[in-house]
C-alpha cells in the first residue's frame, strides 16, 4: 500500500475510515505507518495508558529517520521537484526556489556543521530565526543527526527567550543578524545576546547574515552560518532514531508563568501529520501549498514543514506581513506562484476584511482550489468575507482544530469531501475519538449537546509529555477527567456530530492566533514596583478575535497614570513579546474576589467585554462595591 492509497475520496470513504480507526485502530494506523521508509519495522501499534501516569507510544520497535523520509525517498523518485518556494519580505523578484535535492544537500551540509562543533543525538538546538529557507534547512538538520530541535517564534523578547534555553537546557543557538517585518527590522542577535546573559548552557550560537546589519560579537561563541557550513559535504547519513525518540520540542503558554515545551517524538508525529495533511487539504501531487504561519508555531513545523515535506509536496513560505507593502500582498503572491492551497488564520482574515476588495479583484486567484483557517474560532463574518472575495463562493473552507500539544489537525472537514458548516470545524478525523463532557465530568451522550471537549483515544502525535515536567502534563491534560484528554476548549456539537470550538476554557487567551497565558502577563505586570496586583482577560475585537485588558491595582496613586501605563505595556513587551501587550490598562483599587480570595476573571471578562447585564449575582464576593467602581473608570 503507498500514503495515497488512504486519500479519503468521498463522505463514505470518511465514514468508513473513521468506523475502521475506531474498531481496530492497532491495523488502521499501523497500515498507514507502513507506507513510509523504517529501518526496522516496528513490532507494536500502539502501547497506552491514560490512568495513572499518561504513556503513550507509537510503533514502538520502530527505526526511522523523518528526514529520510521527507526528503531523501522523493530526491530517489523526483529529485527536482520543487519542495520550497521562499518569497521574501520585500516584493522584489527575489523569491528562492529550492528543490528536493537541493534541500536535501543544504540539509546535510549543515547537520554536518552542526556534528563538527560536536551537537549528537538528544543535544537541545534552540533555533530562533526570522522565516527564512535557512530555518526549514537548520529544523531538518537537526532532525538528521537526531538532535532536538526547539523553534522559538523570532516576536519573543530576549527574556521569553532566555526562559526556553534554559527550560530546554539548548546547548546551541541559531539565528540571524535580525530580520524583516514589513518596514521594520528586528536586531534578533542583540535580543539573542541579551538573552545569552542568563544562559549558561549555551556552547556556541551560529549567526545567519540576512539584514547585513552590524551586530556586536562574541569571538568565543559566536560563528557565522557562512563560515560554519563552508567547505563541508553535502552528503550526511541520517540517524537512526527510535520511533518514540524525541524529534523537537515547542513551548506553548500554560496558565502559569512557565511556558510548556511541548515534546513530540518522531514516528507518530510524522504519520499523523502526513495523514492530516493530505486528507484534510485533499493535496494532490502538482499542488502548490502556502500556509501563512511561522515556523515557531506549530501549524509551522507541521503543515510547512514535516506534513507536506513527507507527502513530497511544494511549500510556499512566506516572510513578510500581509500589509506590506499593500494589502494585496497575499494576493499577490497566491497569483505569482499560483497557489492551490491557501490556509491563514481568522485574525488575518478579519485584517484583510477592513481593506478594500479591489486589493483582490485585481489578481487573478484563478489557482486557487482549498481555502483554509486556523488557530482560534473563525466568526461567521470573517467567514462569509474568505468564502466570496476569496473563494469566490466556489471553493471549499476548512476549518482546522488543533493544537502545539496534538502534533496536527484532529477536527476538521476534508477539503470537498465532507460537508462544511461556517463557524464549525464539522467532524473529528479518523482515529479521533472525541467527546463531550460536562463540568462534573458526565460524558455528554445527546448528539446535540455543548459542553467540554475532551479525546478519549490516542492518536499518534499527540506531545508525549511536557520537557522536564510530566507530572504538570498529567495534571494540566489528563487530571480534569481521567482517562481522558482534556485540550482546555469547550465546544458544542449538532445533530449530525459536527462540533463547532466556543473557546478556551483556562486562563489562556487568543490575540491574533497568539495563545497567551494569562498568567506570565501578570507576573510581568506585577514586577513593575508600583503595582501591587493585576489581572488581566480577554474581551472580543473585531480584528485580533481577542484583546487584553489589564486591571491593576497600585499602591499609592499615581499623578502620570498614561506614563504608568506605558511603563507596563514596555515591561510587558520585553519579559515576553509585543504580541502580549494589552489594548486597555485600567487602574483600580481592587479586584472582585471571591471569599477565599479567588480573582473573579469570569466578572473582569464581562465588564471588559462592556456585558455588565450578564455579571450575574456578584453579593457573594468579598468586595461587591469593587465591581461598581469598575463599571464606572470603563464609561470614563
Ligand atoms: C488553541 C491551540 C493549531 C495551531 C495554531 C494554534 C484554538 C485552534 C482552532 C479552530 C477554534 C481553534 C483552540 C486551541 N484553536 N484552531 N479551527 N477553531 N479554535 O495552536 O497555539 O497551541 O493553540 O487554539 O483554543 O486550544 P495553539
Amino acid at each position: 500500500m503507498k500514503l495515497q492509497d488512504s486519500k479519503l475520496n468521498s463522505l463514505n470513504d470518511y465514514k468508513e475510515a473513521y468506523k475502521a480507526a475506531v474498531e481496530n485502530p492497532e491495523s488502521f494506523w499501523g497500515e498507514i505507518a507502513n507506507t513510509f521508509e523504517w529501518n526496522t519495522p516496528f513490532n507494536k501499534v500502539l502501547e497506552y495508558d491514560w490512568n495513572g501516569e499518561p504513556k503513550t507510544e507509537w510503533f514502538s520497535g520502530g527505526k526511522l529517520n523523518i528526514t529520510a523520509n521527507c526528503l531523501d525517498r522523493h530526491v530517489k523518485t523526483n529529485p527536482d521537484k520543487v519542495a520550497l518556494i521562499w518569497e521574501p519580505n520585500e516584493p522584489q523578484d527575489k523569491a528562492i526556489k529550492l528543490t528536493y535535492k537541493e534541500l536535501l544537500e543544504s540539509v546535510c551540509k549543515f547537520a554536518n556543521a552542526l556534528k563538527n562543533i560536536g551537537v549528537s543525538k538528544g543535544d537541545r538546538v534552540c533555533l530562533y530565526l526570522p522565516m527564512v529557507p535557512e530555518l526549514t534547512i537548520a529544523v531538518l538538520a537537526c532532525a538528521r543527526i537526531g538532535a532536538i530541535h526547539s523553534v522559538v517564534f523570532a516576536g519573543f523578547s530576549a527574556s521569553a527567550l532566555a526562559a526556553r534555553i534554559q527550560d530546554s537546557g539548548s546547548s546551541f543557538l541559531i539565528t540571524a543578524d535580525g530580520g524583516f517585518r514589513g518596514d521594520k527590522t528586528i536586531p534578533l542577535k542583540d535580543i539573542a545576546d541579551d538573552a545569552l546573559k542568563s544562559c549558561d548552557t549555551i556552547k556556541k550560537c551560529v549567526v545567519l547574515q540576512h539584514t547585513f546589519e552590524s551586530v556586536s560579537w562574541n569571538k568565543s561563541m559566536d560563528l557565522w552560518w557562512h563560515d560554519f557550513i563552508d567547505g563541508l559535504s553535502s552528503v550526511c547519513a541520517p540517524e537512526i532514531m527510535d520511533s518514540e525518540d524525541v524529534l523537537f520540542i515547542l513551548y506553548t503558554s500554560g496558565s502559569t508563568g512557565k511556558p510548556k515545551g511541548m515534546v513530540h517524538t518522531c514516528g507518530g508525529y510524522m504519520v499523523y501529520t502526513a495523514y492530516s495533511f493530505m486528507n484534510v487539504f485533499q493535496y494532490n501531487q502538482d499542488d502548490i501549498f502556502w500556509c501563512t504561519a511561522d515556523i515557531g508555531w506549530i501549524t509551522g513545523h507541521s503543515y510547512m514543514v514535516y506534513g507536506p515535506l513527507a507527502l513530497g509536496a511544494t511549500s510556499v513560505h512566506f516572510e513578510g506581513v500581509p500589509s506590506h507593502p499593500k494589502w494585496n500582498r497575499f494576493w499577490d503572491v497566491c497569483e505569482k506562484h499560483k497557489v492551490t492551497h491557501f490556509y491563514t488564520a481568522p485574525t488575518a482574515i478579519r485584517a484583510l476584511a477592513k481593506h478594500p476588495t479591489t486589493h483582490i479583484t485585481k489578481h487573478d486567484l484563478s489557482s486557487l482550489k482549498v481555502l483554509g483557517s486556523v488557530g482560534e474560532p473563525i466568526n461567521e463574518e470573517a467567514w462569509n468575507w474568505f468564502d466570496t472575495y476569496v473563494g469566490k463562493n466556489k471553493l471549499p473552507i476548512v476549518d482546522t482544530w488543533w493544537q502545539t500539544e496534538t502534533g496536527g489537525i484532529l477536527i476538521s472537514n476534508l477539503a470537498g469531501v465532507t460537508p462544511q458548516k461556517p463557524t464549525f470545524a464539522t467532524l473529528p478525523l479518523p482515529g479521533i475519538q472525541t467527546a463531550l463532557i460536562d463540568d462534573k465530568g458526565n460524558v455528554l451522550m445527546n448528539k446535540e449537546a455543548e459542553g467540554i471537549l475532551a479525546v478519549n483515544f490516542p492518536w499518534p502525535s499527540i506531545a508525549r509529555t511536557i520537557w522536564g515536567d510530566h507530572k504538570r502534563y498529567q495534571e494540566v491534560y489528563f487530571s480534569a477527567f481521567p482517562g481522558h484528554y482534556f485540550p482546555g476548549d469547550g465546544a458544542l456539537r449538532d445533530l449530525d456530530g459536527n462540533y463547532r470550538i466556543t473557546g478556551r476554557v483556562d486562563d489562556v487567551v487568543i490575540v491574533s492566533g497568539h495563545n497567551l497565558g494569562t498568567a506570565p502577563i501578570e507576573n510581568s505586570i506585577n514586577e513593575h514596583p508600583k503595582v501591587v496586583e493585576s489581572a488581566v482577560v480577554g474581551y472580543p475585537h473585531d480584528i485580533k478575535g481577542n484583546a487584553l485588558m489589564a486591571y491593576v491595582i497600585l499602591y499609592e496613586a499615581t499623578n502620570d497614570p498614561e506614563l504608568l501605563i506605558q511603563e507596563i505595556r514596555t515591561l510587558i513587551s520585553n519579559t515576553i513579546g509585543p504580541i502580549a501587550k494589552p489594548d486597555r490598562v485600567l487602574i483600580v483599587s481592587g479586584l472582585p474576589k471571591t471569599r477565599s480570595g479567588k480573582i473573579m476573571r469570569r466578572i473582569l471578562r464581562k465588564l471588559a467585554s462592556n456585558e455588565t447585564d450578564q455579571l450575574g449575582d456578584v453579593s457573594t464576593l468579598l468586595n461587591p462595591d469593587i465591581v461598581d467602581e469598575i463599571k464606572r473608570e470603563l464609561t470614563i
